[in-house]
């Protein structure tokens, strides 16, 4: 009898301490739960601080992750400096500065592979697969652009042109030389393609 008394009382005991442990311990809370209870140092997972997926705890920003400054620029970058409008003038001034080797245009062909061919298809007749939800763009196999330098064909990518949008996001300087490589091994070996049906599409 007494020994039955001890167990219960011992249970009970061991109950309460597991309850008084958890509720102080927010393990496995939904995120965005009720705010931080100030002055518990201890409690580290409850606490101010950013996160990447949360609004900042001043409500400044959108998400805790931190933008660059406006205007920042990375050590090393030089910024693009032709406008959107300045194919042209990007044409006569850059060069290349990627020699036409085999590593170069592998690279290039792997920026073609993950980044371009989603719309300009696989050889780039512009034939993508996302052709069927975004406009179709025109053969980069033209004789158009088998005309343009190395540095109009590199611009377009970097600022985009009507309904593509920039790369410069995604895709670094050297991804865009190379890929400039690359598409000018696919020029050599694909047919001159016939201009664009729909004139006024490209310029
Ligand atoms: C989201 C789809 C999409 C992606 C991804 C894309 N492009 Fe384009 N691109 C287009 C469309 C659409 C046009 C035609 C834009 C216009 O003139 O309105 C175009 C036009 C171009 C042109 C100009 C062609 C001409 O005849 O005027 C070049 C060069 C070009 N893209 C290169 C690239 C390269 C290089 C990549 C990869 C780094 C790339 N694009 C990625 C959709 C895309």
């Amino acid at each position: 009898m007494r020994n039955r008394v001890t167990r219960t009382l011992s249970g009970a005991v061991l109950i309460a301490a597991v309850s008084v442990g958890l509720a102080g311990c927010d393990v496995g809370l939904p995120a965005g739960r009720a705010p931080h209870r100030e002055g518990n140092r201890l409690d580290m997972i409850d606490q101010p601080k950013p996160k990447p997926q949360r609004g900042d705890l001043f409500g400044r920003r959108a998400t805790g992750g931190f933008e660059p400054p406006v205007g920042a620029v990375a050590i090393d970058e030089q910024p693009y400096r032709f406008t959107q409008a300045e194919a042209a003038q990007a044409g006569a001034e850059l060069i290349n500065p990627l020699p036409d080797t085999t590593d170069v245009v592998a690279h290039g062909r792997f920026v073609w592979d993950n980044v371009c061919i989603t719309c300009h298809g696989p050889v780039g007749a512009g034939d993508g697969h996302l052709t069927s939800l975004f406009p179709k763009p025109p053969s980069l196999m033209t004789q158009k652009v088998r005309d343009w330098p190395d540095g109009e064909l590199f611009h377009r990518p970097m600022r985009g042109q009507g309904s593509m949008p920039s790369h410069a996001r995604q895709i670094d300087a050297r991804d865009a030389w190379s890929v400039v490589r690359y598409i000018r091994h696919l020029q050599a070996e694909q047919p001159v393609a016939p201009p664009p049906p729909t004139p006024g599409v490209t310029q």
